[in-house]
This record gives structure tokens, sequence and C-alpha cells, in this order.
């Protein structure tokens, strides 16, 4: 397992994550926690050092069996980011809502105590607000509470979430130099923060973690027209109507590109750690199996160019969470 630095923080941060929606259990279904405490473990013994949680995910739950195997740990350094759901529950953040509604000071404070509780760790590596808007730069409660869990000691690294697809609006929170880390969806579907949010992370030196890099699964290629989730399962919702029959059509024509017997999940999860900017990439993984193939293609490096190039032509703009 290779390690990047996470922007100006002194983390040093797998390239691998551990993206812990999935554990939840709620919005993701059909996982087993035993299963999930075991993919886990098995990501930490093959060098995974980064979780990315949320006190949202399952309603604490994939805090807790995050909290529960990072105590585990001894003599081993697990960064844990997680976060802070807006407060009005409204995924994305909508413009024109009053930061009142969303991130008010004692709410963020109230939830990052929760967190804890829920970690049973002393203090967050990486605290994130869990939706974002330009318009909250103009508000006081978000930087003010995050002055306060830093200087508290009880988090130690502060950073948003950004809005589905929409990268260019985590610009302006750069630029006011209080984050040290953005989330954004980075994958072959959307390259789209190359063209702006990329670029300024490097300049300011703000951690990327890339989001969302097998897109809910479709870039897996085990999305199929006949693939059915459990009901209520959010997947069910992503891939519904005739957008599994689209995934199948995108996904063939990039096997085609590529060749056969082209490594499909491992190509994605390439893709992401080929772009300098990018510090970690965080895939949901509740099997040991997944745990395991993905950590080990940390060591397999970037992707040639000539491949790269290939990958350009199949960014394909959409909104599946809409
Ligand atoms: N707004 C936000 O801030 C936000 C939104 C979405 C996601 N996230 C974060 O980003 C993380 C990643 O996104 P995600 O979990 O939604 O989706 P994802 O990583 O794009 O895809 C996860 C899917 O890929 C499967 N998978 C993983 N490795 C595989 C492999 N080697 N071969 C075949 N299949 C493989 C997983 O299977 P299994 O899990 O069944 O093993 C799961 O079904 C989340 O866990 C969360 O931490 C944040």
């Amino acid at each position: 397992m290779k390690y990047r630095k996470l922007g100006r923080t002194n983390f040093e941060v797998s390239e691998i994550g551990y993206g812990a929606w999935g554990i939840g259990g709620k919005q993701w279904l059909g996982g087993q926690d035993d299963e999930s405490l075991a993919a886990l473990r098995r990501a930490i013994e093959l060098g995974v050092n980064l979780i990315d949680s949320a006190l949202a995910y399952g309603d604490g739950h994939s805090e807790k069996l995050v909290g529960q195997v990072v105590r585990e740990q001894r003599g081993r350094r697990i960064y844990v980011a997680t976060k802070v759901p807006p407060k009005n529950l409204i995924w994305p953040a909508q413009r024109g809502t009053p930061i009142g509604e969303v991130f008010p000071y004692d709410y963020i404070m109230r939830c990052a105590e929760e967190s804890l509780r829920n970690l049973g760790l002393p203090a967050i590596d990486l605290l994130q607000l869990h939706v974002w808007t330009p318009e909250f730069l103009k508000a006081d409660d978000w930087r003010r509470a995050f002055d306060e869990l830093k200087r508290s000691g009880k988090v130690r690294a502060v950073g948003v979430s950004l809005n589905d697809h929409d990268p260019d609006s985590g610009l302006g929170v750069i630029d006011t130099e209080l984050i040290d880390s953005v989330q954004v969806i980075y994958n072959i579907f959307d390259q789209t923060p190359e063209r702006n949010l990329f670029p300024l992370c490097q300049k300011q030196n703000i951690g990327v973690l890339a989001r969302v890099p097998l897109d809910e699964g479709a870039l897996t290629g085990n999305v199929r027209e006949d693939t059915t989730f459990p009901p209520g399962d959010f997947r069910e919702f992503y891939f519904r109507g005739g957008r599994k029959k689209q995934v199948v059509e995108h996904v063939n024509a990039l096997r085609k590109d590529l060749g056969d017997g082209v490594n499909l999940p491992e190509t994605a999860l390439r893709f992401c750690l080929s772009h300098p900017a990018v510090s970690t990439v965080i895939p949901g993984m509740r099997t040991q199996r997944h745990a395991e193939a993905n950590a080990a293609l940390s060591d397999q490096g970037p992707l040639p160019q000539e491949t790269l190039a290939v990958l350009k032509r199949h960014a394909w703009d959409r909104n599946f969470y809409s």
C-alpha cells in the first residue's frame, strides 16, 4: 500500500481508503455486521488507514462499527473521517436555504459529540460537512464551530463533502483556507473535478477524498439489465427505470475500448489514483474479497497514459442522484 499526504495536514493516508456508507446497513441493504467488521479488519491489515464514515450512515451504526475496529488496533494509526449531516436532512444542499436550517453552530457541536460517542474515540481526525453550497460562505456558524472543535482537540482537521456532480461549488470554500480537504465524486464517468477543482486543490494544498469511485457499483461491471436490489436499497432508486440499460451500454463501450480481459473495478480505482490531486480513493467494500482486491492495486501505480486517454472519452454527463 502506498500513502499520500492529505493536503497540508500531517496525515499520511493510504491511497485506498475505506468508504463506510454501505456498512451502515440502512441505505445499502443485504450486508451483515460480522462480514463488514471482517472486511474492515482485513482492509486495515492490508494497509488501509483512512476510513470515511458519517453520522447519517445508518444513524450512527457505521460509526459504531468503525469505532469498534479502530479501538482494537494497537499502535496502528488509523485516520477516521466522519460527517455532520444537514440539520434539515436534505441532500444535496438547496440553494436559498438559510444556513440556520442546515448547519447552525450548536447543531454542528452536538453532532460532533454524538459522532465521538458512536466512535468511542477521543478525537475525530477529519470532520466534514455532509453537504455544501457556496452560499454558506457568507455564514459564520460553520467557521466558529470548526474553529472551536479544532481548538478543543476534539477534531484534528476539517473539510466539506461537495454536492453530487458539482465540484466547482467547492472553489470558494477552498479559497478561504479554512478547510483541509474536500470530498468529491470522481470516477471514469464524472471527470469534471479535473477542470477547476483539482488544480485549485493542488495550488492550495488541499486534500482530496475521491468518493463513489465505482459509481455506486456501475463501474464494477456487475450491474446488468436484470439486476435487482433489495426493496428499499438506495441502489433501487439510483439505477431505476431505464438506467440499468444505459449503464450496460456505457460499460460495454468501455470494455470494448479497453480490450477483453480488462478488470473494471481495478481500472476504475487506478483511474482515480492516477490524478496527483487525489489523496485517497474511498470505495465501499463490505466483503473481505473486495477489501483484498482493492487494497492490492495501490502497488500497481497510476494507469498508463494511453489507457487514461481512452478513459477520457468515457466521461458521461448525468445525475442519477436526482
Ligand atoms: N455525500 C457524500 O459525502 C457521500 C455520498 C456517497 C458516498 N460517499 C462516500 O464514498 C464511499 C464510496 O461510495 P459508495 O460506497 O457509495 O460507492 P462505490 O464505492 O462507488 O461502489 C461501492 C460498490 O462497489 C462494490 N465493490 C467494491 N470493490 C469492488 C471490487 N473490487 N469488485 C467488485 N465490486 C466492488 C461494493 O461491493 P460491496 O460493498 O458489497 O463489497 C459496492 O457494491 C462511501 O462508502 C462513502 O464513504 C460520500
